[in-house]
């Protein structure tokens, strides 16, 4: 399958530039900066180089660069901001800091015909972000077009197929930068489109073939989709070989254990159910800190898997991480850690077992794709996503029994309003969290001393970035009211108004 790389200099959208690749239909991946001319030239079918943007300053010592030799392997490269200046640098340009940056919409003015701008007009609005700029282009590059601020705002090198952009094509602000794109990578790099569900599937499939032989492998199966597709891809594969193992921590989902044992009883899967509770509850007392909690978590459930897998020969642990969960788990060498992801930075480093993430560069469309074609039910698919540490994590302060159950019930609650308003489907996940203060309220004429539960109701596309929902002021009453009318412990409900960034999505 051919395929498009993005090199990764630290910029917010490098996952965003893939991702547009991907619609198109062609594979993308997001490798570091400095992966080396040595590592692309090994990757088959490799029909282009996409050079993020990035903070830093190309004159920066400390900066993140790739080596001069990428410009020199004939595959056509684009360069998007910082890329688009560090191409410029590395073949001798000149890069100064500018007198004021240029940030948010502006003019593009198209100088001289270039196949990236096939079918724009001569003037296009784009999206710029930029303090730095190329001065001087390096010999036999040339410019296509400029701003007002900018007069380098994009080159082209047509032999070498070299091309650079200051503004950003993959945000939608800039009204024709799919159109770039798709110039770069169909007219320039001449790539064919492979990346379909079917696709995707054959690929992971053969994968897995080569990984798992006929070998026994362990999944973890939390019953959301990720897991459910991964389990489904591997049985289709390796059939019996594959044990399925779902862990009740007494943190999971109202009904949780019991929609899975009745949802899986249907299929040829070797199911085991184990009941962990208490050892979760044990291990996690006293324990305020999230990151603490996360790791706690994740170092039992790979006890329980291990445990497991001594008992029925296993050596390799599948789980369904997803592309997402990889880049806040700082994957990548520039992003930052946001938080460990059970299933991913959560993992003990040693650990007995071979990790295998099959769907680990997916996003969470491509992966709900997969579980359509797979025929995983729609209660599956549909289902909002839920945190691999469980409530663990909606619970500030210590997680008790008692306290796992006032969050369960409460976003049960919020769920079943939500899908009684028709409203359930339209997000992307609604949940409540229990703090560990305590406040002042009244019920039955009386004075009360009760936890505040907070209301998080989100819209997001693929967990990156996401909305808080506007939702409808007489939904969040009856949430409300079910709430303190329902659950004795609390008499307060709040509605979380904040967007991710600057909050995220989950409390811990
Ligand atoms: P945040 O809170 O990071 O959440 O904005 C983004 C999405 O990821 C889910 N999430 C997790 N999923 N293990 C998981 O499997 C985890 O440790 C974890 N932490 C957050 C979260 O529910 C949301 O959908």
């Amino acid at each position: 399958m051919d395929r498009v790389v993005v090199l990764d200099f630290g910029g917010q959208y490098s996952h965003l530039i893939s991702r547009r690749v991907r619609d198109m239909g062609v594979y993308s991946q997001v490798l570091p900066s400095n992966a080396g001319e040595k590592k692309l030239k090994k990757i088959k079918h490799l029909k282009g180089i996409i050079l993020s943007g990035g903070a830093a300053s190309v004159y920066e010592k400390s900066s993140p660069k790739c080596s001069k030799e990428i410009l020199n392997l004939g595959v056509p490269i684009l360069g998007i901001c910082y890329g688009h200046q560090l191409i410029a640098f590395l073949d001798g340009g000149k890069i100064r800091r500018g007198e004021s940056g240029e940030y948010g919409l502006t003019e593009l003015k198209i100088l001289k015909k270039s196949t990236l701008f096939d079918g724009l007009k001569t003037r296009e609005k784009v999206w710029m972000n930029h303090r730095d700029a190329i001065e001087k282009l390096p010999f036999r590059y040339f410019t296509t077009a400029s701003t007002k601020h900018t007069s380098i705002a994009a080159f082209e090198n047509k032999k070498k197929k070299i091309y650079g952009v200051q503004f950003h094509p993959e945000v939608t602000h800039t009204e024709n930068g799919n159109k770039i794109l798709r110039n770069f990578v169909f007219k320039i790099c001449k790539a064919k489109k492979g990346w379909s569900t079917s696709g995707i599937v054959k690929n992971i499939e053969s994968e897995i073939k080569e990984k798992i032989g006929d070998k026994k492998a362990i999944i973890g199966l939390s019953g959301g989709v990720d897991s459910s597709t991964a389990a489904a891809l591997l049985s289709r594969v390796i059939g019996k070989n594959l044990i399925a193992v779902y862990v009740d921590t007494g943190l999971m989902r109202r009904g949780e254990t019991e929609f899975i044992r009745k949802t899986f009883s249907k299929y040829n899967l070797n199911l085991k159910i184990v009941k962990a509770e208490q050892k979760f509850f044990e291990r996690l007392k006293g324990v305020l800190d999230p990151e603490k909690k996360r790791k706690i978590i994740g170092k039992l459930f790979i006890e329980i898997f291990e445990k497991a897998a001594k008992k029925y020969g296993a050596q390799l642990l599948i789980q369904g991480t997803i592309y997402s969960d990889r880049i806040e788990s700082g994957i990548t060498a520039h992003s930052s850690k946001i938080k460990s992801h059970h299933n991913v930075g959560g993992l003990p480093k040693r650990m007995k077992l071979t990790l295998y993430e099959p769907l680990r560069d997916l996003y969470k469309d491509e992966v709900r794709k997969i579980a359509r074609m797979l025929k995983i039910p729609n209660e599956i698919i549909k289902r909002h996503v839920f945190p691999g540490p469980g409530l663990a994590i909606r619970i500030v302060g210590e997680v008790t029994r008692e306290r796992a159950e006032i969050v369960r019930k409460a976003s049960y609650i919020i769920e079943e309003e939500l899908k009684k308003a028709r409203l359930y489907e339209k997000v992307w996940m609604a949940f409540a969290v229990l703090l560990s203060v305590k406040t002042v309220g009244i019920q039955g004429d009386a004075r009360s001393y009760k936890y505040p539960i907070v209301v998080r109701i989100i819209e997001s596309k693929d967990a990156m970035t996401a909305n808080f929902a506007k939702i409808p002021y007489n939904v969040l009453e009856k949430i409300s009211t079910r709430i303190t009318n329902e659950i004795s412990k609390v008499n307060r409900v709040v509605y979380d108004i904040s967007d991710k960034p600057p909050a995220t999505m989950e409390w811990e």
